[in-house]
Protein backbone atom coordinates (compact mmCIF):
# COMPACT_ATOMS: atom_id res chain seq x y z
CA UNK A 1 0.00 0.00 0.00
CA UNK A 2 1.44 3.11 -0.88
CA UNK A 3 2.30 5.37 1.89
CA UNK A 4 -0.37 8.27 1.64
CA UNK A 5 -3.37 5.60 1.53
CA UNK A 6 -2.27 4.54 5.37
CA UNK A 7 -3.44 7.87 6.75
CA UNK A 8 -6.87 7.25 4.91
CA UNK A 9 -9.69 6.99 7.77
CA UNK A 10 -12.16 5.62 5.10
CA UNK A 11 -14.40 3.21 6.79
CA UNK A 12 -13.39 3.58 10.41
CA UNK A 13 -15.66 4.98 13.23
CA UNK A 14 -14.27 7.49 15.43
CA UNK A 15 -15.56 8.79 19.33
CA UNK A 16 -14.07 12.05 20.10
CA UNK A 17 -15.29 12.79 23.85
CA UNK A 18 -15.37 16.49 24.13
CA UNK A 19 -15.05 16.78 20.87
CA UNK A 20 -17.03 20.34 20.31
CA UNK A 21 -14.55 22.82 21.84
CA UNK A 22 -11.26 23.94 21.67
CA UNK A 23 -8.51 21.09 20.78
CA UNK A 24 -11.49 18.74 20.46
CA UNK A 25 -13.23 20.60 17.77
CA UNK A 26 -10.04 20.52 15.57
CA UNK A 27 -9.10 16.72 16.25
CA UNK A 28 -12.87 15.92 15.32
CA UNK A 29 -12.40 17.84 12.09
CA UNK A 30 -9.19 16.22 11.56
CA UNK A 31 -10.27 12.82 12.05
CA UNK A 32 -13.36 13.59 9.62
CA UNK A 33 -11.39 15.15 6.91
CA UNK A 34 -8.92 12.07 6.92
CA UNK A 35 -12.49 10.15 5.86
CA UNK A 36 -13.22 9.25 9.24
CA UNK A 37 -17.20 8.29 10.57
CA UNK A 38 -16.65 10.78 13.57
CA UNK A 39 -19.17 10.71 16.74
CA UNK A 40 -18.88 13.45 19.08
CA UNK A 41 -20.08 13.41 22.53
CA UNK A 42 -20.19 15.60 25.31
CA UNK A 43 -22.96 17.28 27.80
CA UNK A 44 -23.61 20.30 25.39
CA UNK A 45 -26.04 19.68 22.54
CA UNK A 46 -25.75 23.18 21.17
CA UNK A 47 -22.32 23.15 20.37
CA UNK A 48 -21.88 19.81 19.73
CA UNK A 49 -24.57 20.43 16.69
CA UNK A 50 -22.64 23.90 16.06
CA UNK A 51 -19.38 21.70 14.72
CA UNK A 52 -21.42 18.78 13.87
CA UNK A 53 -23.48 20.67 11.58
CA UNK A 54 -20.62 22.62 10.09
CA UNK A 55 -18.74 19.40 9.48
CA UNK A 56 -22.10 17.45 7.33
CA UNK A 57 -21.84 20.95 5.72
CA UNK A 58 -18.63 20.58 4.39
CA UNK A 59 -19.65 16.83 3.11
CA UNK A 60 -18.30 14.69 5.63
CA UNK A 61 -20.16 11.98 8.20
CA UNK A 62 -20.42 13.58 11.80
CA UNK A 63 -22.97 12.61 14.55
CA UNK A 64 -23.92 14.29 18.06
CA UNK A 65 -24.39 11.97 21.12
CA UNK A 66 -24.72 13.20 24.32
CA UNK A 67 -22.31 12.47 27.19
CA UNK A 68 -21.46 13.26 30.92
CA UNK A 69 -18.59 11.23 31.29
CA UNK A 70 -19.05 11.95 35.23
CA UNK A 71 -21.95 9.72 35.27
CA UNK A 72 -21.43 6.00 34.79
CA UNK A 73 -25.00 5.18 33.52
CA UNK A 74 -24.45 8.31 31.14
CA UNK A 75 -21.33 6.16 29.58
CA UNK A 76 -22.96 2.71 29.46
CA UNK A 77 -25.85 4.49 27.37
CA UNK A 78 -23.80 6.18 25.16
CA UNK A 79 -21.69 2.58 24.95
CA UNK A 80 -25.42 1.06 23.85
CA UNK A 81 -26.44 3.66 21.52
CA UNK A 82 -23.02 3.48 19.86
CA UNK A 83 -22.97 -0.28 19.50
CA UNK A 84 -26.15 -0.22 18.69
CA UNK A 85 -26.23 1.87 15.87
CA UNK A 86 -22.40 1.76 14.51
CA UNK A 87 -21.21 -1.94 15.90
CA UNK A 88 -17.95 -1.34 17.35
CA UNK A 89 -15.89 1.35 17.02
CA UNK A 90 -12.21 1.57 15.27
CA UNK A 91 -10.68 4.39 17.02
CA UNK A 92 -11.43 5.82 20.49
CA UNK A 93 -9.81 10.04 21.21
CA UNK A 94 -10.02 10.52 25.19
CA UNK A 95 -10.33 14.38 24.93
CA UNK A 96 -12.93 15.09 27.61
CA UNK A 97 -11.68 17.23 30.60
CA UNK A 98 -13.45 18.83 33.52
CA UNK A 99 -11.54 21.79 35.04
CA UNK A 100 -13.46 22.81 37.91
CA UNK A 101 -10.84 23.56 39.99
CA UNK A 102 -8.97 27.33 39.89
CA UNK A 103 -6.06 26.79 42.42
CA UNK A 104 -4.12 25.03 45.24
CA UNK A 105 -6.83 26.30 47.57
CA UNK A 106 -9.71 25.04 45.90
CA UNK A 107 -12.54 23.00 47.66
CA UNK A 108 -11.57 19.07 47.70
CA UNK A 109 -15.03 18.78 46.30
CA UNK A 110 -13.59 20.24 42.79
CA UNK A 111 -10.74 17.92 43.08
CA UNK A 112 -13.09 14.92 43.90
CA UNK A 113 -15.78 16.20 40.84
CA UNK A 114 -12.38 16.05 38.20
CA UNK A 115 -11.01 13.57 39.60
CA UNK A 116 -14.81 11.40 38.69
CA UNK A 117 -14.97 12.97 35.15
CA UNK A 118 -11.09 12.62 34.25
CA UNK A 119 -9.77 9.65 35.60
CA UNK A 120 -12.51 7.21 36.53
CA UNK A 121 -15.66 8.17 33.80
CA UNK A 122 -12.89 8.23 31.47
CA UNK A 123 -11.20 4.60 32.60
CA UNK A 124 -14.59 3.50 32.41
CA UNK A 125 -15.59 4.60 29.00
CA UNK A 126 -12.28 3.65 27.86
CA UNK A 127 -12.58 0.02 28.79
CA UNK A 128 -16.04 -0.59 27.67
CA UNK A 129 -15.18 0.41 24.30
CA UNK A 130 -11.74 -1.59 24.50
CA UNK A 131 -13.87 -4.39 25.23
CA UNK A 132 -15.42 -4.04 21.84
CA UNK A 133 -12.20 -3.57 20.58
CA UNK A 134 -10.94 -6.94 21.83
CA UNK A 135 -13.80 -8.53 20.16
CA UNK A 136 -12.69 -7.16 16.57
CA UNK A 137 -9.05 -7.58 17.29
CA UNK A 138 -7.89 -4.15 16.29
CA UNK A 139 -8.53 -0.79 17.77
CA UNK A 140 -6.30 2.81 18.24
CA UNK A 141 -7.11 5.24 21.16
CA UNK A 142 -5.58 7.92 21.42
CA UNK A 143 -5.32 9.72 24.79
CA UNK A 144 -5.00 13.50 25.00
CA UNK A 145 -2.72 14.95 27.57
CA UNK A 146 -0.56 17.98 27.95
CA UNK A 147 2.35 19.82 28.03
CA UNK A 148 1.02 20.24 31.63
CA UNK A 149 1.23 16.39 32.17
CA UNK A 150 5.16 16.74 31.12
CA UNK A 151 6.22 20.25 33.46
CA UNK A 152 5.25 21.48 35.90
CA UNK A 153 3.51 25.36 35.91
CA UNK A 154 5.39 27.89 34.35
CA UNK A 155 4.06 30.65 36.89
CA UNK A 156 6.99 33.45 34.77
CA UNK A 157 4.36 33.01 32.04
CA UNK A 158 1.60 34.86 33.67
CA UNK A 159 3.15 37.14 35.63
CA UNK A 160 1.32 41.07 35.84
CA UNK A 161 -1.97 39.07 34.00
CA UNK A 162 -3.40 38.97 37.92
CA UNK A 163 -3.39 36.83 40.58
CA UNK A 164 -6.13 34.06 39.58
CA UNK A 165 -3.06 33.58 36.73
CA UNK A 166 -0.90 32.70 39.15
CA UNK A 167 -2.79 30.24 41.01
CA UNK A 168 -3.06 27.14 38.50
CA UNK A 169 -4.97 23.71 39.06
CA UNK A 170 -3.49 21.24 40.44
CA UNK A 171 -5.82 18.32 39.63
CA UNK A 172 -5.10 18.97 35.58
CA UNK A 173 -1.37 18.67 36.29
CA UNK A 174 -2.19 15.46 37.61
CA UNK A 175 -4.33 13.92 35.37
CA UNK A 176 -2.34 15.19 32.32
CA UNK A 177 0.36 13.09 33.73
CA UNK A 178 -1.66 10.44 34.87
CA UNK A 179 -2.85 9.94 31.47
CA UNK A 180 0.31 9.67 29.69
CA UNK A 181 1.46 6.52 32.31
CA UNK A 182 -2.07 4.99 32.03
CA UNK A 183 -1.49 5.10 28.09
CA UNK A 184 1.53 2.50 28.97
CA UNK A 185 -0.46 0.41 30.69
CA UNK A 186 -3.06 0.06 28.36
CA UNK A 187 -0.54 -0.20 25.51
CA UNK A 188 0.95 -3.14 27.01
CA UNK A 189 -2.66 -4.68 28.49
CA UNK A 190 -4.00 -4.52 25.02
CA UNK A 191 -1.42 -4.94 22.40
CA UNK A 192 -1.96 -8.31 22.03
CA UNK A 193 -5.26 -7.54 20.77
CA UNK A 194 -3.95 -5.30 18.05
CA UNK A 195 -5.01 -1.97 20.16
CA UNK A 196 -2.39 0.82 20.12
CA UNK A 197 -2.81 3.14 22.63
CA UNK A 198 -0.83 6.80 22.39
CA UNK A 199 -0.97 9.58 23.79
CA UNK A 200 -1.07 13.03 22.45
CA UNK A 201 0.01 16.03 24.87
CA UNK A 202 -0.65 19.74 22.80
CA UNK A 203 0.73 22.60 23.35
CA UNK A 204 -1.38 25.42 24.18
CA UNK A 205 -3.96 26.61 21.82
CA UNK A 206 -4.08 30.07 20.41
CA UNK A 207 -7.87 31.59 21.15
CA UNK A 208 -8.26 35.09 22.74
CA UNK A 209 -5.52 35.29 24.75
CA UNK A 210 -3.35 38.42 24.74
CA UNK A 211 0.11 40.16 25.56
CA UNK A 212 2.12 39.66 27.17
CA UNK A 213 1.15 36.34 27.79
CA UNK A 214 1.49 35.38 23.78
CA UNK A 215 5.17 36.53 23.29
CA UNK A 216 6.37 35.22 26.91
CA UNK A 217 4.72 32.03 25.56
CA UNK A 218 6.29 32.04 22.42
CA UNK A 219 9.96 32.61 23.90
CA UNK A 220 9.08 29.08 25.80
CA UNK A 221 8.55 27.26 22.59
CA UNK A 222 11.26 26.95 19.53
CA UNK A 223 8.89 27.38 16.92
CA UNK A 224 8.00 31.11 19.08
CA UNK A 225 4.14 30.27 18.73
CA UNK A 226 1.30 28.88 20.26
CA UNK A 227 -0.94 25.87 18.63
CA UNK A 228 -3.14 26.98 15.82
CA UNK A 229 -5.96 24.50 15.24
CA UNK A 230 -4.63 23.06 12.25
CA UNK A 231 -1.32 21.81 14.17
CA UNK A 232 -2.89 18.67 16.08
CA UNK A 233 -4.44 17.38 12.89
CA UNK A 234 -1.38 15.59 11.46
CA UNK A 235 -0.54 13.73 14.56
CA UNK A 236 -4.26 12.52 15.22
CA UNK A 237 -4.47 10.87 12.33
CA UNK A 238 -1.03 9.49 12.15
CA UNK A 239 -1.92 8.01 15.50
CA UNK A 240 -5.55 6.79 14.50
CA UNK A 241 -4.37 5.45 10.82
CA UNK A 242 -2.23 2.25 9.57
CA UNK A 243 0.52 4.93 9.29
CA UNK A 244 1.49 4.54 12.64
CA UNK A 245 0.20 0.52 13.08
CA UNK A 246 3.69 -0.19 14.87
CA UNK A 247 3.24 2.59 16.73
CA UNK A 248 1.96 1.83 20.76
CA UNK A 249 2.51 3.44 24.35
CA UNK A 250 4.49 6.52 22.88
CA UNK A 251 3.86 10.12 24.15
CA UNK A 252 4.06 12.38 21.34
CA UNK A 253 4.62 16.34 22.44
CA UNK A 254 3.09 18.51 19.93
CA UNK A 255 4.27 21.78 21.04
CA UNK A 256 6.51 23.70 19.18
CA UNK A 257 9.44 22.40 21.85
CA UNK A 258 7.87 23.93 24.99
CA UNK A 259 9.00 20.39 26.35
CA UNK A 260 12.00 20.00 24.81
CA UNK A 261 14.22 22.23 27.21
N1 LIG B 1 -6.59 24.34 25.25
C1 LIG B 1 -5.31 24.12 25.38
O1 LIG B 1 -4.49 25.02 25.22
C2 LIG B 1 -4.81 22.73 25.70
C3 LIG B 1 -3.43 22.53 25.83
C4 LIG B 1 -2.97 21.25 26.08
C5 LIG B 1 -3.86 20.19 26.18
N2 LIG B 1 -5.19 20.42 26.08
C6 LIG B 1 -6.08 19.27 26.19
O2 LIG B 1 -6.98 19.27 25.10
C7 LIG B 1 -8.22 18.68 25.49
C8 LIG B 1 -9.35 19.65 25.17
O3 LIG B 1 -9.21 20.80 25.98
P1 LIG B 1 -9.55 22.25 25.44
O4 LIG B 1 -8.91 23.23 26.35
O5 LIG B 1 -9.21 22.34 24.01
O6 LIG B 1 -11.12 22.35 25.53
P2 LIG B 1 -12.10 22.58 26.77
O7 LIG B 1 -11.47 22.46 28.10
O8 LIG B 1 -12.84 23.80 26.45
O9 LIG B 1 -13.06 21.36 26.45
C9 LIG B 1 -13.06 20.17 27.12
C10 LIG B 1 -14.21 19.37 26.59
O10 LIG B 1 -14.50 18.36 27.55
C11 LIG B 1 -15.87 18.32 27.72
N3 LIG B 1 -16.25 17.84 29.06
C12 LIG B 1 -15.95 18.37 30.26
N4 LIG B 1 -16.57 17.68 31.24
C13 LIG B 1 -17.27 16.68 30.62
C14 LIG B 1 -18.12 15.67 31.08
N5 LIG B 1 -18.42 15.53 32.39
N6 LIG B 1 -18.68 14.85 30.18
C15 LIG B 1 -18.43 14.98 28.87
N7 LIG B 1 -17.64 15.94 28.35
C16 LIG B 1 -17.07 16.79 29.23
C17 LIG B 1 -16.34 19.76 27.53
O11 LIG B 1 -17.72 19.78 27.26
C18 LIG B 1 -15.49 20.18 26.36
O12 LIG B 1 -16.10 19.76 25.16
C19 LIG B 1 -8.11 18.40 26.99
O13 LIG B 1 -7.81 17.05 27.19
C20 LIG B 1 -6.96 19.30 27.42
O14 LIG B 1 -6.28 18.78 28.56
C21 LIG B 1 -5.69 21.66 25.85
Amino acid sequence: MAVLETFALEGRKVLVTGGAAGYGTCISQGLAEAGATTIIASRSEEKRRKVVDSLKAAGYDAHSYYLDQGDEESINKLHEQLTERFGPLDILVNNAVLRPMKGYRGPLDQWRESLEVNATGMFHLTRLFAEDMIKQNKGSIINISSIYGMVGPSFSQYEGMGPAWLDQPPDYYFHKAGMINLTRFLAAELGKHNIRVNTISPGGLMSDQSEPFLSRYGKNTFLGRMANPDDIKGAIVFLASDASAYVTGINLPVDAGFTAH
